[in-house]
């Protein structure tokens, strides 16, 4: 088989040198995607690589019978027709473990961020800094500690995990659901020292009830909505780095502006690449633009990772 590789959303320098290594003829130029299957067809692509941008749905598939594997640099496979291209023979590879460092990462950067008020002061001390700095400084003055406050994860994965570590150490309670687990004992280190700790999910309304703040972590679909909006603790944070649509966009709008939720952080929306403007200009929203995995060490991780599969997956035909 011709090892001719479309990297549509790009692929991290050393991934591509170990596939240039191996023999492989690695494309990394984007293709559009009305343009993709005539391209595939065209160049004699065996294996696509994307991340979320690039849609692979059954069209594509169906009309690509030359394409043989299927590669996320990433962990969402919501971008990729799965169940079709399995039923085509085609492999369908994931890297679901390269990130969840870096998506921890970014929901104590929004977190922090929010507690503080430092997603809106950094709107505003550009523009009245100089005039109105004591205006500011009481506008601000009410932000509130992570220590000792409740984290409510949706959720228990690698990604859940990994953000649950961070939250101990810095003195948080942990409110866990996940319909799949039980119980599970993390287990970690910290400055040499091997650290441990069982956790055992709860209910979701007990995840609304405890939390001072709820970070999801599941692969897509709405998990909170107007009802359970109404059952949150008044003035929690709420942080989607997950999938847009988790949190159901307009019903965040109407909690945040009865106070119900004191400041949402959101990384993905419903219509990427074209979030709602009543989101993006919303006073109480803080913004990314589904970041959470872009990191240069997660993107290096990721890189290398698809290389190593996809050879294999070359070499297993
Ligand atoms: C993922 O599912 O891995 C993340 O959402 C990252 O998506 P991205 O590769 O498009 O940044």
């Amino acid at each position: 088989m011709k090892k001719n590789i479309l990297a549509n959303d790009g692929i991290d320098a050393a991934g591509l040198a170990r596939l240039n290594a191996a023999g492989c003829h690695v494309v990394t130029q984007s293709i559009p995607q009305n343009e993709l299957i005539q391209y595939i067809n065209a160049h004699e692509i065996t294996a696509l690589v994307v991340r979320s941008a690039t849609k692979v749905r059954q069209d594509l598939i169906e009309a690509c019978p030359g394409l043989k594997i299927i590669a996320r640099g990433g962990v969402g496979m919501d971008n990729i027709d799965v169940a079709y291209a399995h039923k085509k023979g085609i492999r369908v590879i994931n890297t679901p473990a390269a990130s969840s460092q870096s998506v921890a990462e970014l929901v104590f950067a929004h977190l922090f961020s929010a507690v503080r008020f430092l997603y809106q002061s950094n709107r505003e001390m550009p523009l009245k800094g100089t005039q109105s700095f004591n205006e500011l400084k009481k506008r601000y003055a009410s932000g509130t500690e992570l220590y000792g406050k409740t984290i409510g994860i949706i959720g228990f994965g690698r990604i859940g995990q990994a953000v649950a570590k961070k939250a101990l150490g810095l003195g948080m309670h942990l409110a866990v659901y996940d319909p799949n687990i039980n119980e599970v004992e993390l287990e970690w280190s910290v400055a040499q020292n091997l650290l441990r700790y069982k956790v055992q999910t709860v209910q979701l309304e007990n995840v609304w009830a405890a939390s001072d703040v709820i970070t999801f972590h599941v692969p897509g679909g709405e998990i909170i909505g107007h009802s359970e909006l109404k059952q949150l603790k008044k003035g929690v944070v709420l942080i989607n780095t997950a999938r847009g649509g988790v949190i159901n966009e307009s019903a965040l709008i109407e909690a945040l502006d009865q106070g119900i939720v004191a400041h949402a952080c959101l990384d993905v929306f419903e219509n990427e690449p074209q979030p709602s403007e009543f989101l993006l200009r919303h006073p109480r929203i803080a913004l990314s633009p589904h970041i959470g995995a872009a990191t240069l060490e997660a993107q290096e991780r990721i890189g290398q990772e698809l290389a190593e599969l996809l050879l294999q997956a070359y070499t297993n035909g």
